[in-house]
């Protein structure tokens, strides 16, 4: 996936969750659809950009909303059946834990849905192969990997066939997936022309341009591939160790200090009150304040301010049963719907509907 490097993104002005999450509400009565792959414990970055404005969303009211973590997609990379399985409770934990509602969302596991594989087949039979050649994540991704699965290659097609099969309107995701939703109603339009126009719900990607990137402990995006993640959901030791890890320049404790270029006041901003956001600017900016003292108050915000979904984390991720209840609940609803997606296909591309 293209990663962008700099520090051109970062914030010009001070943001706040609450503006954070204002900028993903949206028109209502809508089937919403989401998809999170499931590569390891979510970082605070993702939490910031992802995580809380989809809650937020969810929440909305009129939203249909359905949210999903795509652990066929994760299939694409990992091989050790424990990880897969661990990365897909982390995921579901870390969501459940920031305050997804399973009686407000339609919540499931994409393998609990295999009708998905089905309508993939008959997707990728109508999308032009150069068209899954040129897509950006795939060139990406296969220039990093020493051997190319042809997964990797379908990955797009098995997203279209995520984002089809629920008849979704709108879809809320990173601009990295900007071309992903292109590619999905270009498949979509193909059919409809083909198998006639209420075949598929063409739908918009909802792409937040002014949601912000949140930076990692070097100054670059936060990215598990830059290896400068915060992830609030470790034991309060290691967490220490990585904000103790955060990258800042070597001015010594008596000088003044640019808090606009710095990293640990970079993150402190995004989730500090603003009065305390004021105390640590002037404390750069008058000298006599150490960076040791500015990663100290990072820490303590960011136990204070995840202390509940630290709790629930824990609790959810030391009760695999409840996980897979909880994960388990939307895939009844998403099976029906998919079910009866899929039998319009069928019976327009000449198969038998089965139900
Ligand atoms: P990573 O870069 O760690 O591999 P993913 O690509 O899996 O993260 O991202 C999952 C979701 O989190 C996407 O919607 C993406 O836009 C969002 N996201 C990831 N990193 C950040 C970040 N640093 N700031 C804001 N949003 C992010
Ligand atoms: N490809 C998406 C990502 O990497 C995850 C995803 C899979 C998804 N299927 C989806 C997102 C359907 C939205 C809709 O973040």
């Amino acid at each position: 996936m293209p990663k962008k490097e700099g520090r051109n993104y970062l914030l010009s002005s001070p943001a706040c969750l609450a503006s954070l999450i204002a900028a993903y509400d949206h028109n209502e009565n809508m089937r919403v659809l989401t998809g999170i792959q499931s590569t390891g414990t979510p970082h605070l970055g993702n939490l910031l950009g992802a995580i809380l404005p989809a809650i937020s969303m969810a929440r909305t009211e009129g939203n249909d909303a359905f949210l999903f973590i795509a652990d066929l997609h994760s299939f694409t990379t990992v091989r050790d059946p424990e990880v897969l399985r661990g990365n897909t409770y982390a995921a579901a934990a870390a969501w459940l834990a920031c305050g997804l509602d399973v009686d407000a969302v339609t919540f499931y596991r994409q393998s609990d849905v295999p009708e998905v594989a089905e309508l993939t087949w008959y997707l990728g039979c109508l999308t032009p192969y150069p068209m899954l050649a040129n897509a950006h994540s795939f060139k990406d991704k296969s220039a990093n990997v020493s051997q190319v699965n042809a997964g990797l290659f379908y990955y797009p097609v098995l997203m279209a066939a995520d984002i089809l099969l629920y008849d979704t309107n709108t879809v809320p995701v990173g601009k990295d997936q900007k071309q992903h939703l292109e590619i999905t109603r270009d498949i979509a339009n193909a059919f409809n022309r083909t198998y006639g126009e209420d075949t598929f719900v063409v739908p918009e990607a909802k792409i937040d341009e002014q949601l912000m990137t949140i930076p990692g402990t070097d100054g670059r995006k936060m990215s598990k591939s830059y290896n400068n993640i915060v992830n609030i959901f470790l034991p309060e030791k290691e967490l220490k160790k990585q904000v103790m890890g955060i990258v800042t320049d070597s001015k010594a404790l008596e000088e003044p200090k640019t808090p606009d270029s710095d990293n640990v006041f970079q993150l402190f901003r995004l989730l500090a009150p603003a009065d305390a956001v004021e105390a640590m600017r002037r404390n750069y900016l008058n000298g006599g304040y150490g960076y040791g003292h500015a990663k100290k108050e990072l820490l303590e915000v960011l136990i204070d301010h995840f202390a509940k979904q630290r709790r629930l984390f824990q609790s959810l991720m030391a009760d695999h049963g409840e996980l897979d209840r909880l994960l388990s609940s939307g895939s009844d609803k998403a099976r029906q719907v998919a079910n009866a997606t899929l039998d319009r296909v069928r019976s327009r591309c000449g198969y038998v509907a089965k139900h």
